[in-house]
């Protein structure tokens, strides 16, 4: 029997996750602030590392996948909360973990990032700098120029830093023989999206994101990607991003890729 960590598999799209891969045979320790094998604040040092030290007491060091799904939306207004779960909450995880990842059999991890990863660029990114230096008290001083919208603006600083922090560590996790890769899902029917439609910032935006496939994705979707992305049909897979969006990135740029 394989065993994976979901992290936020409490909703969404790592309840949807964690129950595929259950069914398909896997055991799961899910990570959530509730409602998980390990209950955790991933927003917190002190949370991050409980969270590791959990996940490796329970699965004795050994650890064949890893998804990383809990992540705060761009409604939120503490956005240094946002960064700290989507960024360094993560990050803690996806590193804490490698050493148990490497003792597993065709180990792999998949971080659920976004199509926002894409709306900022690196060289544009508020927060690279905070992340580059570890220095998470940056995070609220330098996503402050984004006004009222400085949710949405720490949101996609954060998946930006995610995608690059998953890349640059190709080299490394290649070598260790653990595949990492990310998932970026445009509007996915969750929680997380009702309560940013419900967000008079964001509503109007969110309600009009009219994909090619003219409709929001689903929990089950994502999962079932993450699911190959796990699996040892995808042995060739790693350092990619896997956008999941019915079609909305290539249709709004269709040269940027
Ligand atoms: N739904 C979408 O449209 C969409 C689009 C792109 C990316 N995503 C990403 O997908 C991932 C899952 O989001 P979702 O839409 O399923 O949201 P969701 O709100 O349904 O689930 C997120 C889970 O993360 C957990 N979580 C939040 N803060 C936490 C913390 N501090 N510590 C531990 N757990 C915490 C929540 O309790 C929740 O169970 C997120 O990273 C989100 O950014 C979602």
């Amino acid at each position: 029997m394989r065993t994976t960590v979901v992290t936020g598999s409490a909703s969404g799209i790592g309840a949807a996750t964690a129950q595929q891969l259950r069914d398909a045979g896997h055991r799961i320790i899910g990570v959530d602030l509730h409602s998980a094998e390990v209950t955790a604040d991933l927003a917190t040092p002190h949370g991050r590392e409980d969270a590791v030290a959990a996940v490796l007491e329970r699965c004795s060091g050994v650890l064949d996948g890893l998804v990383t799904c809990a992540g705060l939306g761009p409604h939120v207004d503490d956005v240094t909360r946002i960064a700290g779960v989507d960024y360094f909450g993560t990050i803690a995880v996806v590193d804490g973990l490698l050493p148990a990842l490497r003792a597993g059999r065709n180990p792999a991890a998949v971080v659920i990032s976004s199509v926002a990863s894409t709306h900022v660029s690196w060289a544009d990114n508020p927060i690279a700098e905070a992340v580059t230096t570890g220095d998470e008290s940056l995070v609220a001083a330098a996503v402050e120029a984004g006004g009222d919208y400085r949710g949405q603006f720490a949101y996609a600083a954060a998946k930006n830093a995610l995608t690059v922090a998953v890349r640059r560590r190709a080299a490394e996790w290649g070598a260790a023989g653990v595949r990492l890769n990310t998932v970026a899902p445009g509007a996915v029917d969750t929680p997380l999206l009702a309560a940013s439609a419900e967000d008079p910032r964001y509503g109007e935006a969110i309600r009009g994101f009219a994909a090619p496939i003219a409709r929001h994705g689903r929990p089950d979707e994502i999962a079932s990607l993450v699911g190959y992305l796990l699996s040892a049909q995808a042995a060739f897979i790693h350092g990619a991003q896997f956008v999941i969006d019915g079609g909305i990135d290539a249709m709004l740029r269709p040269t940027a890729f």
